[in-house]
């Protein structure tokens, strides 16, 4: 909450240029926070380390914010923050004032960001890396609208191309009833295999399944009807199984969201046109292709995209940059965002080069590949199944499920069946996602069951424990109803993320002091102890979280500060007792518990994980 200002001191004392300077804040054990930025800004403008620190003090302005600014050791700067000065912002926050300092995306500009994820492909089983596109995307989908962006969601899924054929007539051949063609939905890499073994089988035959195959391919891409209508009832199979997929992990995406590579079929020929006219692409070995500048071979050769085969097809970069292009023009984003695996980097960003050179992504506009680091087994290689075979996600999360519901089981026996089936899922699901979300985005890491669901350290589980135990303090307390809005809590969270931010999400009102008979105004938090002080400063770093996560494209800076509130809460509770506390002192705490309660379930529901009514 004090970056702007202490960024605005460096300007001030060393020039605009430095205005973006990360002030380096850390907590420090003499006073609130250490600033550590002077050091080695020190280096950039020749002064000595004390001499920089010094200078900041002078242009800082704290007026009523700090009792005690202090220059110590090589030149961190410690400040001290006036009690009251953070009570008001605390208690602004508790209020759900939205004019308070630290208001998420207050003072940052609204943009129209198109984000590409999930992105599975018809017929093949959605594999861990497509789990964590879709987890990464629909995080940063859900914290940009909280930040108050325009987010258009786009499911580009892989429904167009050459196996179409084989899988069209294997699925006619086997009858659309039949339950060969109901692997589909349940197990899509059978039916592929069955298709692709069918196909193998005949290539040398003339008149046989391969051939047909051919043929078929043909038909649909000539837009024959028949081919077409069935095609068509053939994606929607892989559809349903998406959005069971998708339904167990409680994703904001719909089938409003799709838009395929076939979608942008028609305009494949036209532009391959206008990139020969624009000098842009030129055969290559038969191929057109271009060569967008500063991508080269091993051999130092310029790298080709290819945008037309030389068989005449198009292919997966054809498709990429009528996208791109429709993205931007059709769609008028400010932003757009790839949440795709690693691998696909330099695919990215040849597309949006070539589509820099031919003016269809202006620099007003910014593209960025947020790239999804692989999953990897416990051998560490690409997660599998024992046999070989890609792992079957839905059995992935079913055994997480299970998992989770063993731990309630002997944990929590005094539960009904019902709320412990509900809490399995929340945790074992959360679990997943929680471990998709809490590394970088980029880096790989090991899918580990027991590491994911264990109730210590990083984890889903840890922070959802949290939130479930100030639930139960509340629930004593008298200041949350037994069953309150919990269950609208998570059936309210795909597409109210965004107003939960600015304090209107249902714990928060339950339990912000309104009491049980409402309308009573809310009670104010004093700020005493160590343990309330740090825990009080932790939480006005919540909504510069937030846009950080936006600006970098990196949720798991909200799982960190989350597991970082739940350890600073778990603190706060051991040293200062709520409900055995008296009078206003107890009413103060109840009050701080509510608003970490707020902060822990709607920061879960940006992340995509539902908080558990008992845990
Ligand atoms: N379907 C692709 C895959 O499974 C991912 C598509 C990513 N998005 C894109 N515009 N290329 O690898």
């Amino acid at each position: 909450m004090v970056v702007p200002r202490v960024q605005a001191a460096i300007a001030s004392a060393f020039g605009e240029e430095f205005r973006g300077t990360d002030p380096v804040i850390r907590p420090s054990q003499f006073a609130d926070i250490q600033i550590n930025a002077a050091m080695a800004l020190a280096r950039k403008v020749g002064l000595p380390p004390r001499d920089a620190a010094a200078r900041i003090v002078d242009a800082l302005e704290l007026d009523g914010i700090c009792t005690a600014v202090e220059i110590s050791g090589p030149g961190f700067i410690n400040l001290t923050f006036d009690g009251t000065w953070i009570e008001e912002l605390l208690n602004a926050e508790s209020r759900g004032d939205t004019a308070s300092e630290g208001t998420a995306g207050a003072g940052r500009e609204a943009q129209r960001v198109v984000v590409d994820y999930s992105s599975p492909n018809v017929a093949k089983e959605m594999h861990v890396g497509h789990l964590r596109t879709t987890v990464v995307g629909d995080s940063l989908v859900k914290v940009l609208e909280a930040l108050g962006d325009t987010v258009i969601r786009q499911n580009h899924i892989g429904d167009w191309g050459t196996p179409f054929g084989m899988l069209i007539e294997h699925w006619l051949e086997i009858g659309e009833d039949s339950p060969e063609a109901a692997l589909l939905v349940d197990d899509p890499s059978a039916f592929y295999q069955a298709a692709r073994a069918k196909f193998d089988a005949s290539a040398n035959d003339e008149d046989g399944f391969a051939a047909r195959a051919r043929r078929r391919v043909v038909a649909l891409q000539g837009g024959d009807a028949e081919t077409f209508a069935i095609w068509q009832r053939l994606v929607a199979q892989s559809k349903r199984y998406f959005n069971a997929i998708y339904a167990m992990l409680g994703i904001s995406l719909t089938d409003d969201h799709i838009a395929g590579e076939s979608s942008y079929d028609a305009h494949l020929a036209q532009l391959c046109q206008e990139l020969e006219e624009l000098g842009l692409a030129r055969i290559s070995d038969g191929a057109l292709c271009t060569f967008p500048a500063g991508f080269t071979a091993r051999d130092g050769q310029p790298l080709p995209l290819i945008i037309r085969k030389s068989d005449g097809g198009y292919g997966y970069a054809t498709t990429d940059l009528a996208t791109i292009r429709y993205r931007v023009r059709e769609l008028e984003a400010d932003r757009v965002l790839y949440v795709v695996g690693a691998p696909q980097n330099v695919h990215l960003r040849m597309v949006m080069a070539s589509a820099r050179d031919a003016g269809w992504l202006p620099d007003t506009v910014e593209a960025v590949h947020v790239q999804i680091g692989n999953v990897l087994g416990e051998d560490g290689k690409i997660l599998k199944s024992r046999s070989g075979a890609p792992v079957k996600l839905m059995a992935l999360l079913d055994e997480a499920v299970d998992r989770a519901r063993a731990v309630i089981d002997a944990g929590r026996p005094e539960l009904t069946e019902e709320e412990r089936a509900v809490t399995a899922r929340q945790v074992g699901i959360g679990a997943v996602k929680y471990a998709d979300l809490s590394v970088g985005h980029d880096t790989e890491y090991v899918f580990d069951f027991d590491r994911m669901l264990a109730l210590n350290g990083n984890t889903g589980p840890y922070v959802q424990y949290a939130a479930a135990r100030i639930r139960s303090i509340l629930r004593r307390a008298g200041v949350l109803g037994d069953h309150p809005a919990a269950g609208t809590d998570t059936a309210a969270g795909t597409d109210t993320a965004g107003t939960d931010t600015a304090g209107t999400d249902t714990a928060g009102t339950d339990t912000a002091g309104t009491d049980t008979d409402g309308g009573a105004p809310a009670t104010a938090i004093a700020v005493v102890e160590p343990a309330e002080r740090a825990l009080a400063l932790h939480l006005l770093e919540y909504g510069a979280t937030l846009e950080k996560v936006g600006e970098l494209l990196e949720p798991h800076r909200l799982s960190t500060y989350l597991f970082e509130l739940a350890q600073l809460f778990t603190s706060f509770y051991d040293q200062c007792p709520v409900l055995k506390s008296a009078d206003s002192v107890r009413e103060s705490r109840l009050a701080l518990c509510a608003l970490v309660l707020r902060r822990l379930s709607g920061g879960l529901e940006l992340l995509g994980i539902e908080t558990p009514e008992n845990m």
